[in-house]
């Protein structure tokens, strides 16, 4: 555990994978585990921040001391974000929110028709959350943290979503069928607004953690 640098300050942690439904029983959604949240809102609270965090369909079980605020779909976590944004000093969005979602809500389970081809799926854009409160800045001084996971030239690829964002960090991964999702472990380059770049290596999702927490003190001052 390392020194209580974010005492008295409140960080908002977004966490897990949104589900968009098709109807009740169906959704789209990702393979986000919610662990790399998770371990930021344990190392938050244990270096003595009050720590919310906003857990989208999450199984992993509630980190102590730690507020948490379970919600489903993007929609859902935009409101929860937006609502402990206002009064918090630093946000980290380590949840993968569904870019998109289905336009109509079937609201009886969708059947197959046996001789009928099936119907399309229409989808409508989802707000991003990241870009609305980096762009909107509520609150001065604030500390924003986006994720991004690319396949391939991960460095420009971060740097230009760091820009189109507007956060202030942007922790970039490279994914691949065995990297990173559900794993215990993960390796990421931090990207800062200021043109900084922090490699963190192969690890438990922790050290990440603690690299992310480092970072945001040392803009908090
Ligand atoms: O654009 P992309 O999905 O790669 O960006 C990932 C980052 O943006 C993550 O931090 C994620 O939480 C955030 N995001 C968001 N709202 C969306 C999509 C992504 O806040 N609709």
């Amino acid at each position: 555990v390392g020194e209580p640098d974010l005492t008295g300050r409140h960080v908002v942690v977004s966490a897990g994978g949104t589900r968009e439904p098709l109807d009740p029983v169906r959704f789209l959604g990702n393979r986000s585990s919610g662990k790399q949240g998770y371990a930021l809102a344990r190392t938050a609270a244990a270096r003595g921040a009050r720590v919310t965090l906003i857990a989208a369909n999450s199984t992993l079980p509630d980190p102590a001391g730690v507020d948490v605020v379970p919600v489903g779909t993007a929609a859902h976590l935009r409101e929860e974000v937006l609502r402990a944004a206002a009064d918090a000093d630093a946000v980290v969005m380590a949840a993968a929110v569904a870019d998109f979602r289905p336009v109509t809500y079937a609201a009886g389970k969708i059947k197959k028709k046996d001789d009928q081809e099936p119907e399309p799926i229409a989808l409508a854009r989802n707000p991003d959350i990241l870009a609305e409160i980096s762009t909107g800045r509520i609150r001065p001084g604030q500390v924003i943290v986006g994720f991004a996971a690319e396949t391939d030239d991960v460095l420009a690829n971060g740097r230009a979503k760091l820009k189109r964002k507007g956060c202030d960090l942007l922790v970039v991964n490279e994914v691949g069928e065995r990297k990173t999702f559900g794993s215990e472990e993960n390796e990421a380059v931090v990207l800062g607004a200021d043109g900084s770049e922090t490699p963190v290596p192969h690890g438990p999702k922790e050290a990440l953690a603690e690299t992310v927490w480092d970072l945001v003190a040392g803009r908090l001052g």
